[in-house]
Formats: C-alpha cells, sequence, structure tokens
C-alpha cells in the first residue's frame, strides 16, 4: 500500500491550492467520489489479511475524513471570497441622484398633514399618537358607543379575528379613540390634535378603505362652545388662506360630545369645481362638540370641574378642496403621473411662517 502520509499531504496541498469551486469539485470527485484515488484504495482493503486490515482501515478513513474536512472549510473559503467579489461589483450607491422622470414628491396627504400640524402647533397643541390597531373599548365603549349603539353599525368596522380572550379588536374607523388614550395617560389639562389613519370597509370615488382623520381636543378648567368655534374659524382662515371664510355650525349628533355640531364653510359650485370662500352654497368639512360629560367620566374625570371640545376631521377632504382633487382613490393608486401633478416640492414646507405658499400643486 502507498505511502499514506505522504498521499494525503500531495492531496491536502492540491486541495488548498485550488482557486476556483468547479476545480474543488473535480478534485472531490477524483479523490474520495466513487471513483477516486482513496476509494479505490478502500477497495483493497477487501483482499488484506485481518492483521494489515486492522492497520490500514482506520488509516484509510482518516484519510477520506481529513479530505472531506479539508474540501468542506476550502469550499466555505471560496465561497465567501465569491460571494465578497459579487457584492463589490454589484454595489449599488444609493445615494446617487434618481432619474429625474423616477423621481417622486410629497403626497398631497402628508403635505395637509404638516400644514394642519403647522397651525395647530402655532396655537399650542401638540401632537398625539395612538395604534391603528385599537381595541373596542377606545374605539367604540369609552367614547360613549355602547355594544348596542346604532352607531357602530354606521362605522363600518373592519373586525380582526378573536385573540384568546374572545375579544376582537378594530382597524380605528375614526381618530377619536387617541382621545381617549391620551386623557388616560396622565391629568389634564390637555391640548391634542392627532392626525392619522383610519378604516372602513366602504369604497367609491369619495370614499377609500383607509382614509385619514385628523382629531382634535381641548380639556381644562371653564372651556366652552366659544373656544372650539374661534379654534376652527382660525383653522380654516389659515388653512384655505382665506380671510373672510364663511364658516356654519350646524346641529349635529355624536355620542362623544354633547352638545354636538357639523361645521360647513361656504363654497360655490362653478363648472364642476367647488371654490371655497365664494358663493351661498355649503360643504361639510367636520364633526365637533363638547366632550360628552359621560367621555369625561368615562376617563374618570369630573365633568363639574373640567370640560372641553373635540373635533374631527377628514385629510383626505380638505386636501381636495384646497387644491381641487377630483377623485379620492386616486390618492392611493400609487401612480407616478399623478403625484407629479398634485404632489410638493420636498422643500415645500408648510409656509405659512414664510408666507410664500402656492395653493393648488406644483
Ligand atoms: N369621529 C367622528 C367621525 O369619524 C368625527 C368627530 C365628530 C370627531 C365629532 C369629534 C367630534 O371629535 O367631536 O366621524
Amino acid at each position: 500500500m502507498e505511502d499514506l502520509q505522504k498521499l494525503e499531504t500531495t492531496i491536502i496541498g492540491v486541495i488548498t491550492a485550488s482557486d476556483d469551486l468547479s476545480q474543488l469539485e473535480d478534485i472531490r470527485i477524483s479523490e474520495v467520489g466513487k471513483k477516486g484515488r482513496v476509494s479505490l484504495l478502500m477497495r483493497e482493503l477487501g483482499k488484506m489479511s485481518p492483521e494489515e486490515k486492522k492497520i490500514f482501515g482506520p488509516k484509510l478513513n482518516g484519510l477520506k475524513n481529513k479530505i472531506n474536512d479539508t474540501i468542506a472549510g476550502h469550499k466555505a473559503t471560496l465561497e465567501t471570497q465569491e460571494l465578497n467579489l459579487r457584492l463589490q461589483s454589484e454595489r449599488l450607491d444609493i445615494t446617487l441622484p434618481c432619474p429625474l422622470e423616477n423621481q417622486g414628491s410629497i403626497h398631497p396627504i402628508s403635505q395637509v398633514m404638516d400644514e394642519v400640524a403647522e397651525i395647530f402647533t402655532e396655537i399650542g397643541f401638540s401632537i398625539a399618537e395612538g395604534p391603528e390597531i385599537e381595541e373596542d373599548f377606545y374605539n367604540f365603549t369609552a367614547l360613549n358607543i355602547p355594544e348596542e349603539h346604532p352607531a357602530r353599525q354606521m362605522h363600518d368596522t373592519f373586525y380582526l379575528p378573536e385573540d384568546a380572550n374572545g375579544k376582537r379588536k378594530v382597524l380605528r374607523t375614526h381618530t377619536s379613540p387617541v382621545q381617549i388614550r391620551t386623557m388616560m395617560s396622565g391629568p389634564p389639562p390637555y391640548r391634542i390634535i392627532a392626525p392619522g389613519r383610519t378604516y372602513r370597509c366602504d369604497s367609491d370615488a369619495t370614499h377609500t378603505p383607509m382614509f385619514h382623520q385628523v382629531e382634535a381636543l381641548v380639556i381644562d378648567k371653564d372651556i366652552h362652545m366659544g373656544h372650539l368655534k374661534w379654534c376652527i374659524e382660525e383653522f380654516c382662515r389659515k388653512f384655505f388662506e382665506l380671510d373672510n371664510v364663511k364658516i356654519r355650525f350646524r346641529p349635529s349628533y355624536f355620542p362623544f360630545t354633547e352638545p354636538s355640531a357639523e361645521v360647513d364653510i361656504g363654497c360655490a359650485f362653478k363648472d364642476g369645481e367647488i371654490l371655497i370662500g365664494e358663493g351661498d352654497d355649503w360643504l361639510e368639512i367636520m364633526g365637533c362638540g363638547m366632550v360628552n360629560p359621560r367621555v369625561l367620566e368615562n376617563v374618570n374625570l369630573d365633568p363639574d370641574e373640567y370640560q372641553g371640545f373635540a373635533f374631527g376631521m377628514g385629510l383626505d377632504r380638505i386636501a381636495m378642496l384646497k387644491w381641487g382633487i377630483p377623485d379620492l382613490r386616486d390618492f392611493f393608486a400609487a401612480d407616478l403621473r399623478w403625484l407629479k401633478h398634485y404632489g410638493f416640492a420636498a422643500l415645500d414646507i408648510p409656509s405659512l411662517s414664510t408666507q410664500n405658499h402656492k395653493a393648488g400643486g406644483k
């Protein structure tokens, strides 16, 4: 039998010298493959005497294992080298400017959110948030919409499957649950707005299953409807950039406010277009009211000590009005051509402070 030690040194040398995965595979086949050199040597064991077998058997096995291990180790090294080479050659510089025809811009919803946030933070509101997957308690019960209340049907709620406790979470149907979360998170006073996504099972030119709202809540001692009215008027003046905006409060009903009202803004319908601030028509833009004492009780506030107001408004809706965008569904169609027309340049920041804002998209 050959000098196995010498053989081992030769084979290991060939393996470690190989610098290519397919070459390494060839070496494996020719040494330890079915008809490989070492395999053929193993066959010779059959012809040996029991004594010789005892000596050469373990030696040959050891050689085979050593070769297999070395091949596996070297293979891993070569694979890493190959991957590194590929990573080098396929490198992508994401800081390179994107081709002009693919460039995106600020979506009108983002722009509207920024503008709303700017208007309200300037008069002392802060921004609050809540989850989009909401508990029934915050979305309905605590807002004075108990289990059997008809308002639940009106919300076209998306329900999630039951959890282990038999409870079903919902996709929040409005931003009003953030009122409850805010009031439960610490003591009054509160002065917050909560912009965000909301969901209802509804779809046509003016409804999409996902849409956006902003909620406002003010709770303190001695807050009255006059404060609510001023806040809304101030917001409309600034948002629509009109000094003489016409606003009307129409009595309405919401379970979480008492009294409740809907706010209409003066407008004109001309040639299929809506012009804000002109004419004798009215368009509803939000719901509002004084927070129902029952809601305050639900969050352990004493209604004799604290009162406040709330309102909720559709952000998509006011974006459509401000920039004359006709179909709500287009907002979420991810069509770059639409975004090019209605989007805003990255630095077209809400400009109430810089006074050079231009309405009507780019
Ligand atoms: N949550 C109401 C809705 O989605 C809107 C609303 C109405 C919010 C009156 C309020 C409010 O805070 O006071 O339809």
